[in-house]
Protein backbone atom coordinates (compact mmCIF):
# COMPACT_ATOMS: atom_id res chain seq x y z
CA UNK A 1 0.00 0.00 0.00
CA UNK A 2 1.11 3.44 -0.63
CA UNK A 3 -0.07 6.54 1.28
CA UNK A 4 -2.61 8.44 -0.48
CA UNK A 5 -1.81 11.80 -2.19
CA UNK A 6 -3.62 13.49 0.71
CA UNK A 7 -1.39 12.48 3.14
CA UNK A 8 1.60 15.05 4.00
CA UNK A 9 4.62 14.04 4.42
CA UNK A 10 6.30 16.40 7.47
CA UNK A 11 8.96 17.10 9.73
CA UNK A 12 8.73 19.66 12.70
CA UNK A 13 10.58 22.14 14.96
CA UNK A 14 9.56 24.74 17.21
CA UNK A 15 10.65 28.55 17.56
CA UNK A 16 12.59 28.28 20.71
CA UNK A 17 14.43 25.34 19.66
CA UNK A 18 15.92 26.42 16.83
CA UNK A 19 15.46 29.96 16.01
CA UNK A 20 17.90 31.81 18.48
CA UNK A 21 18.25 35.52 17.81
CA UNK A 22 16.81 35.80 20.77
CA UNK A 23 17.04 39.33 20.75
CA UNK A 24 17.07 40.23 17.25
CA UNK A 25 14.53 42.86 15.28
CA UNK A 26 12.41 43.87 18.63
CA UNK A 27 11.57 40.26 19.88
CA UNK A 28 10.98 40.57 23.38
CA UNK A 29 11.85 38.50 26.23
CA UNK A 30 10.07 34.88 27.10
CA UNK A 31 9.64 33.06 30.16
CA UNK A 32 12.63 30.79 28.07
CA UNK A 33 14.93 33.28 27.98
CA UNK A 34 14.76 33.54 31.70
CA UNK A 35 14.20 30.02 32.79
CA UNK A 36 17.53 28.61 30.68
CA UNK A 37 19.67 31.17 32.46
CA UNK A 38 19.23 30.27 35.87
CA UNK A 39 22.29 27.85 37.10
CA UNK A 40 22.08 23.74 36.73
CA UNK A 41 17.98 24.00 35.00
CA UNK A 42 19.31 22.88 31.82
CA UNK A 43 21.50 20.49 30.04
CA UNK A 44 25.32 22.28 30.51
CA UNK A 45 23.34 25.45 30.79
CA UNK A 46 22.69 25.70 27.25
CA UNK A 47 20.13 28.13 26.10
CA UNK A 48 18.25 29.51 22.76
CA UNK A 49 20.26 32.38 22.66
CA UNK A 50 21.72 31.19 19.40
CA UNK A 51 19.94 27.86 19.38
CA UNK A 52 20.94 27.13 15.48
CA UNK A 53 20.35 30.59 14.41
CA UNK A 54 17.57 29.40 11.98
CA UNK A 55 15.89 33.10 12.37
CA UNK A 56 18.99 34.13 10.42
CA UNK A 57 19.53 30.99 7.93
CA UNK A 58 16.01 29.95 7.04
CA UNK A 59 16.46 30.33 3.75
CA UNK A 60 19.39 27.30 3.56
CA UNK A 61 17.23 25.14 5.74
CA UNK A 62 14.05 25.53 4.07
CA UNK A 63 16.05 24.68 1.26
CA UNK A 64 17.14 21.44 2.19
CA UNK A 65 13.54 20.51 3.46
CA UNK A 66 12.33 21.23 -0.16
CA UNK A 67 15.54 19.28 -0.86
CA UNK A 68 14.34 16.25 1.01
CA UNK A 69 10.84 16.49 -0.68
CA UNK A 70 9.52 17.39 2.40
CA UNK A 71 5.39 18.06 1.89
CA UNK A 72 4.92 20.54 5.27
CA UNK A 73 6.89 21.84 7.65
CA UNK A 74 5.48 22.20 11.24
CA UNK A 75 7.01 25.19 12.93
CA UNK A 76 6.22 27.32 15.89
CA UNK A 77 5.72 31.24 16.01
CA UNK A 78 7.76 33.00 19.11
CA UNK A 79 4.71 35.17 20.31
CA UNK A 80 7.38 37.44 21.79
CA UNK A 81 8.55 38.61 17.87
CA UNK A 82 5.03 39.27 17.53
CA UNK A 83 3.79 41.17 20.64
CA UNK A 84 6.88 41.57 22.82
CA UNK A 85 5.20 42.06 25.90
CA UNK A 86 2.67 39.92 25.34
CA UNK A 87 -0.17 41.99 24.74
CA UNK A 88 0.32 45.96 23.52
CA UNK A 89 2.43 47.23 21.16
CA UNK A 90 2.64 44.89 17.85
CA UNK A 91 5.97 44.03 16.53
CA UNK A 92 6.14 44.68 13.01
CA UNK A 93 9.91 42.93 12.47
CA UNK A 94 8.33 39.95 14.01
CA UNK A 95 5.49 39.66 11.55
CA UNK A 96 7.93 40.49 8.59
CA UNK A 97 9.93 37.14 9.57
CA UNK A 98 7.29 35.36 9.55
CA UNK A 99 5.67 36.42 6.50
CA UNK A 100 9.14 35.70 5.23
CA UNK A 101 9.41 31.99 6.35
CA UNK A 102 6.03 30.95 5.30
CA UNK A 103 6.72 32.58 1.66
CA UNK A 104 9.83 30.38 1.73
CA UNK A 105 7.90 27.44 2.56
CA UNK A 106 5.85 28.01 -0.27
CA UNK A 107 8.24 28.95 -2.89
CA UNK A 108 8.78 25.28 -2.59
CA UNK A 109 5.29 23.77 -2.21
CA UNK A 110 5.90 23.05 1.48
CA UNK A 111 2.44 23.68 3.31
CA UNK A 112 3.75 25.55 6.35
CA UNK A 113 1.73 23.76 9.84
CA UNK A 114 2.10 26.73 12.10
CA UNK A 115 1.80 26.21 16.38
CA UNK A 116 0.65 29.28 17.85
CA UNK A 117 1.97 28.17 20.79
CA UNK A 118 5.27 26.07 21.91
CA UNK A 119 6.18 26.96 25.20
CA UNK A 120 7.83 29.96 24.72
CA UNK A 121 5.50 32.90 27.13
CA UNK A 122 6.17 36.41 26.87
CA UNK A 123 7.75 37.02 30.17
CA UNK A 124 6.17 39.85 30.87
CA UNK A 125 2.51 37.62 30.71
CA UNK A 126 4.33 35.11 32.88
CA UNK A 127 5.20 37.75 35.41
CA UNK A 128 1.63 38.25 36.00
CA UNK A 129 0.60 35.09 36.97
CA UNK A 130 1.03 32.84 33.65
CA UNK A 131 -1.42 30.44 32.79
CA UNK A 132 -3.00 30.63 36.41
CA UNK A 133 -3.99 34.07 35.11
CA UNK A 134 -7.37 34.73 33.33
CA UNK A 135 -5.87 37.40 31.30
CA UNK A 136 -3.17 35.15 29.83
CA UNK A 137 -6.07 33.35 27.64
CA UNK A 138 -7.26 37.59 26.61
CA UNK A 139 -3.77 38.19 25.49
CA UNK A 140 -3.64 34.53 23.76
CA UNK A 141 -6.49 35.20 21.87
CA UNK A 142 -5.34 38.44 21.06
CA UNK A 143 -2.31 37.08 19.42
CA UNK A 144 -4.13 34.49 18.09
CA UNK A 145 -6.58 36.59 15.84
CA UNK A 146 -3.13 38.63 15.12
CA UNK A 147 -1.49 35.25 13.72
CA UNK A 148 -4.68 34.33 11.77
CA UNK A 149 -5.02 37.43 10.49
CA UNK A 150 -1.64 38.03 9.33
CA UNK A 151 -0.97 34.19 7.87
CA UNK A 152 -4.21 33.07 7.53
CA UNK A 153 -4.34 33.59 3.76
CA UNK A 154 -1.32 31.30 3.73
CA UNK A 155 -1.15 29.10 6.33
CA UNK A 156 -4.29 26.68 6.23
CA UNK A 157 -3.35 24.70 9.40
CA UNK A 158 -2.96 26.26 12.71
CA UNK A 159 -2.40 24.28 15.78
CA UNK A 160 -3.10 26.22 18.91
CA UNK A 161 -0.84 24.34 21.47
CA UNK A 162 1.75 21.96 21.91
CA UNK A 163 1.60 19.34 24.80
CA UNK A 164 -0.28 20.96 27.04
CA UNK A 165 0.74 18.11 29.72
CA UNK A 166 4.16 18.96 29.42
CA UNK A 167 4.78 22.81 30.11
CA UNK A 168 1.93 22.60 32.92
CA UNK A 169 3.62 19.27 34.36
CA UNK A 170 6.75 20.56 34.30
CA UNK A 171 5.70 24.07 35.25
CA UNK A 172 3.74 23.27 38.36
CA UNK A 173 4.31 19.95 39.44
CA UNK A 174 8.39 19.17 38.84
CA UNK A 175 8.98 22.75 38.35
CA UNK A 176 11.51 21.92 35.79
CA UNK A 177 9.91 24.30 33.05
CA UNK A 178 9.41 27.74 33.87
CA UNK A 179 7.90 29.19 36.35
CA UNK A 180 9.45 26.36 38.17
CA UNK A 181 6.95 25.80 40.71
CA UNK A 182 7.05 22.56 42.37
CA UNK A 183 4.27 20.15 43.44
CA UNK A 184 1.38 22.39 43.11
CA UNK A 185 -1.71 19.84 42.29
CA UNK A 186 -3.68 23.00 42.06
CA UNK A 187 -2.12 25.04 39.99
CA UNK A 188 -1.24 22.76 37.46
CA UNK A 189 -5.02 21.62 37.06
CA UNK A 190 -5.62 25.38 37.10
CA UNK A 191 -3.63 25.98 34.34
CA UNK A 192 -4.30 23.00 32.11
CA UNK A 193 -8.08 24.49 31.99
CA UNK A 194 -7.23 27.78 31.36
CA UNK A 195 -5.22 26.71 28.50
CA UNK A 196 -7.98 24.41 27.15
CA UNK A 197 -10.41 27.57 27.63
CA UNK A 198 -8.00 29.96 25.62
CA UNK A 199 -7.48 26.89 22.69
CA UNK A 200 -11.57 26.88 23.04
CA UNK A 201 -11.71 30.81 22.48
CA UNK A 202 -9.02 30.69 19.74
CA UNK A 203 -10.67 27.72 17.60
CA UNK A 204 -13.94 30.09 18.11
CA UNK A 205 -12.39 32.88 16.85
CA UNK A 206 -10.59 31.43 13.91
CA UNK A 207 -14.08 29.96 12.48
CA UNK A 208 -15.39 33.37 12.66
CA UNK A 209 -13.30 34.33 10.14
CA UNK A 210 -14.05 31.67 7.39
CA UNK A 211 -10.38 31.64 6.34
CA UNK A 212 -11.81 27.65 5.23
CA UNK A 213 -8.83 26.52 7.00
CA UNK A 214 -8.28 23.66 9.98
CA UNK A 215 -7.40 24.12 13.73
CA UNK A 216 -6.56 21.90 16.01
CA UNK A 217 -4.21 21.43 19.06
CA UNK A 218 -1.11 18.66 19.63
CA UNK A 219 -1.50 16.40 22.77
CA UNK A 220 1.00 13.90 24.14
CA UNK A 221 0.21 10.43 23.53
CA UNK A 222 1.37 7.97 25.42
CA UNK A 223 -1.45 5.38 25.91
CA UNK A 224 -0.66 4.04 29.62
CA UNK A 225 -0.62 -0.46 29.88
CA UNK A 226 -0.39 -2.42 33.29
CA UNK A 227 2.58 -4.42 33.47
CA UNK A 228 1.09 -7.46 34.10
CA UNK A 229 -3.31 -8.32 34.22
CA UNK A 230 -2.85 -8.04 37.52
CA UNK A 231 -5.87 -6.27 38.82
CA UNK A 232 -3.98 -3.75 40.74
CA UNK A 233 -1.60 -2.73 37.78
CA UNK A 234 -5.17 -2.89 35.37
CA UNK A 235 -7.02 -0.62 37.61
CA UNK A 236 -3.59 1.95 37.87
CA UNK A 237 -3.54 1.99 33.85
CA UNK A 238 -7.21 3.17 34.03
CA UNK A 239 -6.15 5.60 36.59
CA UNK A 240 -3.21 6.60 34.55
CA UNK A 241 -4.88 6.83 30.98
CA UNK A 242 -7.74 8.81 32.85
CA UNK A 243 -5.52 11.31 34.06
CA UNK A 244 -2.93 11.42 30.96
CA UNK A 245 -5.08 10.91 28.09
CA UNK A 246 -8.94 11.58 28.97
CA UNK A 247 -8.46 14.92 30.87
CA UNK A 248 -6.08 16.39 27.73
CA UNK A 249 -8.24 14.41 25.20
CA UNK A 250 -11.99 15.03 26.36
CA UNK A 251 -12.42 18.50 27.00
CA UNK A 252 -11.13 19.21 23.43
CA UNK A 253 -13.23 16.51 21.33
CA UNK A 254 -16.01 16.52 23.34
CA UNK A 255 -15.85 19.55 25.00
CA UNK A 256 -16.39 18.42 28.74
CA UNK A 257 -13.50 16.86 31.06
CA UNK A 258 -13.86 12.89 32.13
CA UNK A 259 -15.83 12.58 35.51
CA UNK A 260 -13.86 10.33 36.93
CA UNK A 261 -10.76 12.81 37.54
CA UNK A 262 -13.43 15.25 38.36
CA UNK A 263 -14.92 13.60 41.02
CA UNK A 264 -11.36 12.60 42.69
CA UNK A 265 -10.27 16.57 41.93
CA UNK A 266 -13.50 17.53 44.10
CA UNK A 267 -12.37 14.99 46.87
CA UNK A 268 -9.21 16.63 47.18
CA UNK A 269 -9.85 20.04 46.78
CA UNK A 270 -8.18 20.23 43.06
CA UNK A 271 -10.65 21.11 41.05
CA UNK A 272 -10.10 24.39 38.95
CA UNK A 273 -11.81 27.41 39.50
CA UNK A 274 -13.69 27.69 36.16
CA UNK A 275 -16.85 29.51 34.94
CA UNK A 276 -20.09 27.83 33.75
CA UNK A 277 -19.59 30.44 30.07
CA UNK A 278 -15.92 28.45 30.48
CA UNK A 279 -17.51 25.42 30.42
CA UNK A 280 -20.09 26.35 27.97
CA UNK A 281 -17.08 27.49 25.64
CA UNK A 282 -15.46 24.15 25.45
CA UNK A 283 -18.71 22.80 24.35
CA UNK A 284 -19.32 24.78 21.45
CA UNK A 285 -15.56 24.69 20.94
CA UNK A 286 -15.16 20.72 20.64
CA UNK A 287 -17.07 20.92 17.11
CA UNK A 288 -15.40 23.54 15.41
CA UNK A 289 -12.11 21.54 15.73
CA UNK A 290 -10.71 20.14 12.69
CA UNK A 291 -8.51 17.47 14.21
CA UNK A 292 -6.67 16.37 16.64
CA UNK A 293 -2.25 16.24 16.84
CA UNK A 294 -0.38 13.61 18.47
CA UNK A 295 3.02 13.47 19.65
CA UNK A 296 3.70 9.90 20.21
CA UNK A 297 7.41 9.07 21.37
CA UNK A 298 6.28 6.06 23.88
CA UNK A 299 3.64 4.56 26.19
CA UNK A 300 3.63 4.33 29.41
CA UNK A 301 4.04 1.11 31.28
CA UNK A 302 2.40 1.53 34.95
CA UNK A 303 2.27 -0.44 38.16
CA UNK A 304 0.01 0.24 40.89
CA UNK A 305 1.64 2.08 44.17
CA UNK A 306 1.17 -0.69 47.29
CA UNK A 307 1.67 0.76 50.72
CA UNK A 308 3.10 4.73 51.22
CA UNK A 309 4.07 6.61 48.19
CA UNK A 310 7.77 7.92 48.89
CA UNK A 311 7.89 11.14 47.06
CA UNK A 312 10.64 11.66 44.77
CA UNK A 313 12.67 15.21 44.74
CA UNK A 314 12.18 16.28 41.00
CA UNK A 315 15.52 16.96 38.97
CA UNK A 316 16.32 17.57 35.72
CA UNK A 317 17.05 14.24 35.18
CA UNK A 318 14.40 12.31 36.30
CA UNK A 319 12.01 14.65 34.75
CA UNK A 320 13.07 13.95 31.07
CA UNK A 321 10.37 11.36 30.24
CA UNK A 322 12.12 8.24 31.10
CA UNK A 323 10.31 5.76 33.50
CA UNK A 324 10.68 5.19 37.35
CA UNK A 325 8.56 7.72 38.84
CA UNK A 326 5.65 7.81 40.98
CA UNK A 327 2.47 9.53 39.90
CA UNK A 328 1.74 12.70 41.27
CA UNK A 329 -0.99 11.39 43.39
CA UNK A 330 1.27 8.33 44.24
CA UNK A 331 -1.55 6.17 42.53
CA UNK A 332 0.68 4.48 40.18
CA UNK A 333 4.38 4.49 38.66
CA UNK A 334 5.68 4.09 35.01
CA UNK A 335 8.52 0.89 35.02
CA UNK A 336 11.39 -0.17 33.22
CA UNK A 337 10.45 -2.82 31.98
CA UNK A 338 13.00 -5.92 31.01
CA UNK A 339 11.60 -7.06 27.65
CA UNK A 340 11.13 -3.57 26.12
CA UNK A 341 13.55 -1.54 24.22
CA UNK A 342 14.92 1.50 25.21
CA UNK A 343 16.46 4.73 23.95
CA UNK A 344 19.80 5.80 24.92
CA UNK A 345 17.39 8.23 27.17
CA UNK A 346 15.24 5.55 28.41
CA UNK A 347 12.31 5.90 26.50
CA UNK A 348 10.77 3.03 25.33
CA UNK A 349 10.37 2.40 21.34
CA UNK A 350 7.08 0.20 20.84
CA UNK A 351 5.77 0.68 17.65
CA UNK A 352 3.02 -1.84 18.80
CA UNK A 353 1.87 0.52 21.36
CA UNK A 354 1.45 3.39 19.13
CA UNK A 355 -1.10 1.46 17.12
CA UNK A 356 -2.61 -0.51 20.47
CA UNK A 357 -3.21 3.22 21.75
CA UNK A 358 -4.40 4.29 18.21
CA UNK A 359 -7.30 1.85 18.60
CA UNK A 360 -7.79 2.68 22.13
CA UNK A 361 -8.31 6.78 21.29
CA UNK A 362 -10.76 5.08 18.44
CA UNK A 363 -12.85 3.66 20.69
CA UNK A 364 -13.15 6.09 23.00
CA UNK A 365 -13.61 9.54 20.60
CA UNK A 366 -14.98 7.41 17.20
CA UNK A 367 -13.23 8.23 13.61
CA UNK A 368 -11.26 12.07 14.17
CA UNK A 369 -8.99 13.17 11.87
CA UNK A 370 -5.09 12.55 13.38
CA UNK A 371 -2.35 13.86 12.46
CA UNK A 372 1.21 12.77 13.93
CA UNK A 373 2.39 16.27 14.60
CA UNK A 374 5.66 14.58 16.74
CA UNK A 375 6.96 11.07 16.36
CA UNK A 376 11.13 10.37 16.56
CA UNK A 377 14.38 9.28 17.72
CA UNK A 378 16.51 10.80 20.09
CA UNK A 379 20.25 9.76 19.98
CA UNK A 380 23.56 10.60 19.73
CA UNK A 381 24.32 9.80 15.95
CA UNK A 382 27.64 7.97 14.90
CA UNK A 383 29.37 9.61 12.71
CA UNK A 384 31.66 7.39 10.52
CA UNK A 385 33.98 9.18 7.94
CA UNK A 386 32.63 12.07 8.21
CA UNK A 387 29.10 10.48 7.56
CA UNK A 388 26.30 10.71 9.72
CA UNK A 389 25.08 7.28 9.60
CA UNK A 390 21.48 7.24 11.72
CA UNK A 391 20.53 4.09 10.46
CA UNK A 392 18.64 3.40 14.46
CA UNK A 393 16.31 6.73 13.50
CA UNK A 394 15.85 5.18 10.07
CA UNK A 395 14.85 2.06 11.75
CA UNK A 396 12.52 3.69 14.59
CA UNK A 397 10.65 6.31 11.95
CA UNK A 398 10.37 3.36 9.84
CA UNK A 399 8.61 0.99 12.28
CA UNK A 400 6.50 4.00 13.45
CA UNK A 401 5.52 4.75 9.97
CA UNK A 402 4.31 1.20 9.56
CA UNK A 403 2.27 1.07 12.30
CA UNK A 404 0.65 4.32 10.46
CA UNK A 405 -0.42 2.52 7.73
CA UNK A 406 -1.45 -0.27 9.58
CA UNK A 407 -4.02 2.09 11.38
CA UNK A 408 -4.96 3.60 8.29
CA UNK A 409 -5.51 -0.10 6.98
CA UNK A 410 -7.56 -0.34 9.84
CA UNK A 411 -9.89 2.84 9.74
CA UNK A 412 -8.40 4.87 11.21
CA UNK A 413 -8.35 8.64 10.17
CA UNK A 414 -4.32 9.79 9.97
CA UNK A 415 -4.01 12.71 7.56
CA UNK A 416 -0.05 13.35 7.93
CA UNK A 417 2.91 12.41 9.48
CA UNK A 418 5.80 14.89 11.16
CA UNK A 419 8.52 13.75 12.20
CA UNK A 420 10.32 14.99 15.21
CA UNK A 421 12.42 17.12 14.21
CA UNK A 422 13.40 17.98 10.94
CA UNK A 423 16.91 19.02 11.98
CA UNK A 424 18.91 18.72 14.85
CA UNK A 425 17.96 21.24 17.55
CA UNK A 426 18.09 22.79 21.17
CA UNK A 427 16.33 20.28 23.40
CA UNK A 428 14.79 21.66 26.40
CA UNK A 429 16.15 19.52 28.90
CA UNK A 430 18.74 17.48 27.45
CA UNK A 431 20.85 20.63 25.09
CA UNK A 432 22.66 19.60 21.80
CA UNK A 433 23.18 16.30 22.96
CA UNK A 434 20.11 14.31 22.33
CA UNK A 435 19.48 14.59 18.77
CA UNK A 436 16.68 14.08 16.28
CA UNK A 437 16.68 15.56 13.06
CA UNK A 438 17.31 14.45 9.58
CA UNK A 439 19.87 17.39 9.10
CA UNK A 440 23.12 17.35 11.52
CA UNK A 441 23.66 20.65 12.86
CA UNK A 442 28.00 21.06 13.34
CA UNK A 443 28.21 23.53 16.80
CA UNK A 444 32.14 23.34 16.35
CA UNK A 445 32.04 24.24 12.98
CA UNK A 446 29.76 27.57 12.57
CA UNK A 447 26.83 25.52 12.53
CA UNK A 448 26.80 24.10 9.33
CA UNK A 449 24.07 21.80 8.16
CA UNK A 450 25.21 18.35 6.57
CA UNK A 451 22.50 15.78 5.49
CA UNK A 452 22.32 12.24 7.61
CA UNK A 453 21.89 9.39 5.69
CA UNK A 454 18.02 9.52 7.54
CA UNK A 455 17.66 12.68 4.40
CA UNK A 456 18.49 10.37 1.93
CA UNK A 457 16.26 7.52 3.19
CA UNK A 458 12.60 10.10 4.33
CA UNK A 459 12.97 11.54 0.80
CA UNK A 460 12.81 8.18 -0.56
CA UNK A 461 10.08 7.33 1.60
CA UNK A 462 8.40 10.31 0.52
CA UNK A 463 8.96 10.05 -3.38
CA UNK A 464 7.56 6.59 -3.33
CA UNK A 465 4.82 7.66 -0.92
CA UNK A 466 6.20 4.65 1.49
CA UNK A 467 5.05 1.47 -0.89
CA UNK A 468 8.60 0.03 0.25
CA UNK A 469 7.84 0.60 4.00
C1 LIG B 1 8.22 17.00 22.81
C2 LIG B 1 8.32 18.47 22.52
O1 LIG B 1 7.82 16.86 24.11
O2 LIG B 1 9.37 16.23 22.75
C3 LIG B 1 9.57 18.90 21.79
O3 LIG B 1 7.18 18.93 21.87
C4 LIG B 1 10.75 18.12 22.34
O4 LIG B 1 9.71 20.27 21.88
C5 LIG B 1 10.53 16.64 22.07
O5 LIG B 1 11.99 18.52 21.86
C6 LIG B 1 11.66 15.75 22.48
O6 LIG B 1 11.95 15.91 23.81
P1 LIG B 1 13.43 15.76 24.39
O7 LIG B 1 13.27 15.98 25.84
O8 LIG B 1 13.88 14.40 24.06
O9 LIG B 1 14.21 16.82 23.71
Amino acid sequence: MKFSKNFLFGAASAAYQIEGAWNQDGKGMSNWDEFSKIPEKTFQNTNGDVAIDHYNRYKEDIALMAEMGLESYRFSISWSRIYPQGHGEINLKGIEFYNNLIDECLKYGIVPFVTLYHWDLPLTLEKEGGWLNKRTSDAFVKYAKTCFECFGDRVKNFITFNETIVFCGHGYLSGTHPPGIVGDIKKYFQAIHNVFYSHARAVIEYKKLNQYGEIGISNVFSPAFPVNNLEDNVFAAKHANEYGTHWFYDPILLGEYPEYVINDLKRSGNLPDWTTEELSTLKTAAPLNDFMGLNYYQPTRVEKIIGNFEKIEATRENSTGSPGNPSFDGVYRSVKMDDKVYTKWDWEISPEGFLQGLNMLKERYGQIKLYITENGLGDEDPIIEGEICDVPRINFIKTHLKAVKEAISNGIHIRGYFAWSVIDLLSWLNGYKKQYGFIYVDHKNNLERKKKMSFYWYKFIIESRGEQL
